[in-house]
């Protein structure tokens, strides 16, 4: 059972999920039948043949942060990596559902430089009802996030590892005290985020990696 309770979102976000998970399992074959011998994808080839997938946030890990943001009333929060807007929609959502129950208003902020992807993740806000409380800012987000109105309540971090310190040094002056950033597989690829941990650290970060597959982070900013 979803903590979503709506009927009409679960229908969209579960044939999403199934869409990505068989997508996730194609490129694992696709890996696996590559030898040592073939040459490592270019940059612009994984570009390429990463634009038509998902990568999706896992369901218990989107849930989650539905979890998060509600039990902080979060009304504005920044979805580092939107894709097709799976996890979007769960963000969404806490915010329409923090708002049913308190009133006021309420943003995500969506980043996204591939345009068939924002344009599938707008066409899914549509058909979710959730549109107007996603800002999806196309481009790359070391442009896109340059202007944020804080206080910003709630982070997911769920993009290429090269970007989420970068990212994360854009943000970070618009989180209010006490803040949450969740981050992605960081168990999994503990080396590759090495210098997101070091400016966890040097921003006062309190931190801990909680045990969803491939590790996820909770990180509470201490000021
Ligand atoms: C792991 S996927 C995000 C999945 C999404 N959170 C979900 O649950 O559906 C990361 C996304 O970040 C996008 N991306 C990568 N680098 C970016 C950049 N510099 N600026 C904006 N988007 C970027 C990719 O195109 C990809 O769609």
């Amino acid at each position: 059972m979803s903590v979503i309770g709506d009927p009409r979102l679960e229908t969209l976000l579960a044939g999403l999920h199934a869409r990505s998970d068989a997508q996730a399992a194609a490129m694992r074959a696709f890996d696996a039948d590559r030898t040592d011998e073939v040459q490592p994808l270019s940059p612009k080839e994984a570009r390429a043949f990463l634009r038509d997938k998902l990568v999706a946030l896992d369901p218990d890990k989107a849930e989650f942060c539905y979890q998060l943001c509600r039990a902080s009333n979060a009304r504005r929060i920044v979805e580092i990596g939107t894709s097709f807007g799976v996890s979007t929609l769960y963000l969404a959502a806490a915010i329409r559902d923090n708002i049913r129950a308190g009133g006021g208003s309420g943003v995500v902020i969506g980043t996204e430089y591939e345009p068939n992807k924002a344009a599938a993740a707008r066409a899914h806000f549509e058909q979710a009802g959730l549109s107007q409380f996603i800002d999806l800012r196309e481009g790359d987000l070391r442009q896109t996030l340059k202007e944020i109105d804080g206080p910003v309540d709630f982070m997911l971090m769920d993009i290429w590892i090269t970007m989420a310190r970068p990212a994360l040094e854009l943000v970070t002056p618009h989180l209010r005290p006490g803040a949450i950033v969740i981050a992605d597989n960081t168990r999994q690829y503990r080396n590759e985020y090495s210098d997101y941990f070091a400016f966890l650290e040097a921003q006062g970060f309190r931190t801990m990696t909680l045990p969803f597959d491939g590790g996820l982070e909770l990180s509470v900013l201490d000021r």
